[in-house]
């Protein structure tokens, strides 16, 4: 990696019910979510190609799963990154709760 290329910065931003990945001011991903309760559902998370195998959707997805735990809530994995990520990193297994059909309907039923 270029060694000048300035460091990702990750935010949540409510009003989007999402969180982003910022790399010098361009967005480069981000991971959507709705909350349901107490569960916080992530369904779709997105890096841009132009930034594509670097790590950047791990580092998002490791900041939003640690902001959903600072929060109280409890993580549901619709979204396949998200379920591959919480296979390799078990230390979020206490607050993460199973997809159910009943959660992919309530998902359905949000829209955009
Ligand atoms: C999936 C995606 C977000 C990965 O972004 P990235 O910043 O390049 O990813 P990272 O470099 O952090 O991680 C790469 C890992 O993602 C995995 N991956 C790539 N596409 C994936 C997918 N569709 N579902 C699950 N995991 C995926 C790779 O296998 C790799 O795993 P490894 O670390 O075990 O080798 C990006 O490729 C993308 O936006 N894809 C299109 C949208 C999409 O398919 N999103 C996932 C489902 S919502």
């Amino acid at each position: 990696m270029n060694q000048s290329s300035p460091a990702p910065v990750v935010e949540r931003v409510d009003a989007r019910h999402r969180y982003e990945i910022r790399v010098g001011g361009e967005r480069a991903g981000l991971t959507a979510y709705r909350d349901r309760g107490d569960q916080r559902v992530f369904f779709h998370t997105e890096v841009d190609d132009a930034y594509a195998g670097q790590g950047l959707a791990g580092q998002l997805v490791q900041y939003a799963l640690t902001d959903v735990r600072a929060l109280g809530k409890r993580i549901v994995p619709v979204c396949p990154y998200v379920a591959k990520f919480l296979k390799k990193h078990e230390e979020f297994a206490d607050i993460t709760d199973p997809v159910t059909p009943q959660i992919l309907d309530w998902l359905d039923s949000q829209g955009d």
